[in-house]
């Protein structure tokens, strides 16, 4: 039975069957078991991840893979990715291996500053604002005294306040802008809680300062910003040009720094590239980041962003070749966290850290950006080299076996077909139809 364009009411309130039960009767859906078959059998731990979202009514899995030999400032990590693409494991790891034989990545947290703005509007006088400015600041540091108290204790805290006009026309719109710095938690909470209450103590104001008065302020929101170009690390990795020989197909070593300092170029220069060349750096990005249970969606925007800064879309990453060294680097902003979020609740997400070997929010960030740096090494290495359908193709063979049944023996003798052949699902499923048809 198809939805009715009516509004379900009350479906919260129903139990997990009911929920079921409403989704089979109202749509096409028609396979209860596969709700159940994601449940997780430890009852506890069903109940931890139903209280991560509302309405939930199964886990949603995604492959848990290993990347060895990441190299980052001489360390050595394993590095857990979440991440449902085939070969980007297989990439990740193929560059840490390159990567570790020469020097491996280096990585340096340039700021870790974050921030949030109070948008309000005020119709009073402009100098009025303007000059009485510091004395609210003050006010501002002295009713937050309490909420940052923790915070300042680990180092981190309110930095910086400061005030902005906003150019909207019809209306005198401004911004208080806030830096913070939130130590090894992403902060998101302890920001939005700050911001609320300067917000409040805003609109409190003319209780504070008799020259302004009650009717000429109004807070429009107060949120934290995931555009975060001061909370930035940067990644890069660097080699003699004639060490890329083994990795530079039927180029010589020169011609493939070349070629692949040109593809990378093109990225600065053409917004369609740019994209899906940042999109590679992402590969990398997002599977730690989901793998340590951080807020991936913030990431991506913030990334995003980042590289519109200077109001062209542009490819984050860069390659420079001088006196016959090939170096590749890549400078994100990113806002993570190790504690606090889903970084304890989430089990696997704590185990990532475990096997990260209990990392900080700063070494966390440079981890992340090394595995952005390692997938968009091994896409550009092979878009200029034999293209990105061999190695992907390999990997969606697998699939297009596993979803056509094969034996473990049918997919061996696939493999062994497919070397030379071109993989597409037509032509697998044939080949595994005339292969059974023979038995
Ligand atoms: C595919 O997930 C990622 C690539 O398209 C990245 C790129 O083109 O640089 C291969």
């Amino acid at each position: 039975m198809q939805l009715k364009n009516k509004i379900i009411t009350g479906f919260s309130k129903l139990t997990r069957d009911e929920k079921i039960r409403e989704i089979l009767m109202h749509t096409k859906a028609e396979n209860a078991k596969v709700f159940n078959h994601f449940q997780a059998s430890d009852l506890q731990f069903q109940e931890t991840f139903n209280n991560f979202s509302e309405n939930t009514i199964s886990n949603f899995h995604l492959p848990y893979s290993i990347a060895p030999n990441f190299l980052i400032n001489g360390k050595q990590y394993m590095v857990p990715m979440v991440i449902e693409e085939s070969s980007v494991v297989a990439a990740a790891a193929s560059a840490a291996k390159f990567w570790f034989m020469h020097g491996g990545f280096h990585t340096r947290v340039k700021s870790m500053i974050k921030s949030g703005q109070v948008y309000f509007t005020y119709s009073g006088n402009k100098n009025n604002l303007l000059e009485n400015f510091d004395t609210i600041k003050e006010h501002l540091y002295n009713e937050t005294h309490a909420l940052t108290e923790n915070m300042r204790k680990r180092g981190g805290g309110i930095n910086k306040i400061s005030l902005h006009e906003i150019g909207l026309a019809d209306h005198a719109v401004w911004k208080l802008d806030v830096s913070f710095l939130t130590g090894d938690s992403m902060g998101a909470n302890f920001i939005n809680t700050c911001l609320e209450k300067m917000a409040s103590s805003l609109l409190n104001m003319p209780m504070h300062f008799g020259s302004f008065k009650d009717e000429e302020i109004d807070i429009i929101m107060a949120i934290l910003s995931n555009y975060l170009p001061e909370c930035l690390v940067e990644v890069s990795v660097s080699c003699p040009v004639d060490s890329l020989k083994v990795i530079s197909g039927n180029l010589s070593s020169t011609q493939f720094a070349e070629k692949y300092k040109l593809a990378v170029d093109i990225s600065h220069q053409d917004v369609s590239r740019a994209v899906t060349h940042n999109k590679g750096i992402m590969n990398g990005i997002d599977a730690v980041v989901l793998a340590t249970g951080n807020d991936f969606r913030a990431i991506e925007a913030g990334i995003h962003a980042y590289a519109a800064k200077d109001g062209m879309y542009r490819g984050l990453s860069e390659v420079v070749i001088e006196k016959n060294v090939f170096t590749y680097q890549l400078t994100v902003p990113l806002s993570l966290g190790t504690v606090g979020g889903l970084t304890s609740l989430h089990k696997l997400a704590a185990e990532t850290l475990h096997i990260l070997g209990n990392p900080s929010a700063e070494e966390l960030m440079q981890i992340v950006a090394a595995a952005g740096l390692a997938n968009n090494f091994s896409a550009l290495k092979a878009l200029t080299t034999n293209g990105i359908q061999a190695g992907h193709m390999k990997m969606h063979l697998t699939n297009i076996l596993l979803s056509l049944n094969a034996t473990p023996t049918e997919m061996k003798k696939a493999k062994s077909h497919f070397k030379t052949d071109t993989v597409s699902y037509g032509k697998v499923s044939d080949y595994l139809t005339k292969l059974r048809a023979n038995h």
